[in-house]
């Protein structure tokens, strides 16, 4: 059997593929794949490993209908056609539980730089301003006992409310398409509309898919009802603020504070007004980026391969 694989992957899931006698044609450029690219390479292969943002639409999938299984090597699968997929009968697996903690880890850390404005201070010592003491200038806020709001409670959403309360004592709030009874149970999160998660949260962290109904919802509008002291904390997608609407709201101090480990589109411009802002912090999307959680994500991407080209159901399948 024969497996493509779109970019690079942690060792241990490519020595799991090689164990079980699958040849595998690797991308090995810098480059993202093309969709034209992506579809010639997977002419003559059974299955398809896709790193990053390849769109498995259904231009693609029909002209791979031969594919055995495509293993996405990301929890999200915004990027698919689960329809066209579900239609050809091509199973789809993705990676999740194993990079919550440290997806959590990155909102966390983004939460905690914006409230003390740590990116854009790195940035002044760097320029050389690092000036004197002054009891006053660019305060950051603090975060005990403040309320999370969160905004799609998944298990990443969960990671993140433990954290916060561990570190802060803070109380969780969290409004989803359907109640998360285990969460409740769990944490003491309570469950609110959308329209008092808005209104009542001091930070609101987004761990939502990007779905039709989450494309572009946080926008003006709901930047206007948020707390003016308030932080928005994204994981999740880009896709599901937008990113203009993002900057009036900070201009205008609508908001206090932003933190993005994804953004609308990636890579960011590097001349986006984000980047300049005091009470911004932006990551290059390294939400799931450990040693650990890397390892673990080829590992599943591996056994949802080997499952799919045995037929057989796979482990983690959209
Ligand atoms: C995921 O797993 O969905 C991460 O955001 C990487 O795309």
């Amino acid at each position: 059997m024969k497996v493509f694989i779109s970019g690079n992957i942690a060792e241990s899931g490519i020595k799991i593929l090689e164990q079980n006698d699958i040849d595998l044609i690797r991308w090995t450029s810098p480059r993202q794949i093309s969709a034209r690219e992506l579809i010639d390479a997977c002419q003559d292969v059974d299955a398809l490993v896709s790193v990053g943002p390849n769109k498995i639409d259904s231009a693609f999938l029909n002209a791979c209908k031969h594919l055995k299984v495509i293993a996405l090597h990301s929890v999200g699968f915004d990027n698919v056609d689960v329809e066209a997929a579900k239609s050809l009968k091509i199973p789809i697996g993705n990676t999740p539980g194993v990079l919550s903690g440290a997806t959590a880890d990155t909102a966390f850390l983004l939460m905690l730089a914006v409230s003390r404005k740590a990116f854009y201070l790195h940035k002044k010592i760097i320029n050389g301003l690092w000036e004197n003491y002054e009891p006053t200038p660019e305060l950051g806020i603090e975060l005990n006992g403040k309320t999370l709001g969160i905004f799609g409670m998944g298990n990443i959403g969960l990671e993140m409310a433990k954290k916060s309360i561990g570190a802060y004592g803070m109380q969780v709030i969290y409004h989803n398409r359907h109640k998360n009874e285990a969460a409740e149970r769990a944490i003491g999160a309570k469950y609110v509309s959308f329209e008092e998660l808005i209104e009542q949260s001091d930070v609101i962290s987004v761990h939502t898919a990007l779905t039709s109904e989450t494309k572009g919802k946080f926008n003006l509008d709901v930047f206007r009802k948020m707390k003016t002291q308030s932080i928005f904390i994204n994981t999740a997608r880009g896709g599901i603020h937008n990113e203009n609407d993002l900057i009036k709201a900070l201009d205008e101090k609508l908001i206090w504070g932003a933190g993005l480990d994804v953004t609308n589109p990636e890579p960011m411009d590097k001349n986006n007004p984000l980047l300049n802002m005091e009470n911004v912090a932006v990551l290059p999307h390294i939400g799931s980026a450990t040693q650990e959680t890397r390892s673990e994500m080829a590992n599943l991407v591996a056994k949802n391969i080997i499952a799919g080209l045995k037929g057989e159901e796979l482990p983690h399948q959209v």
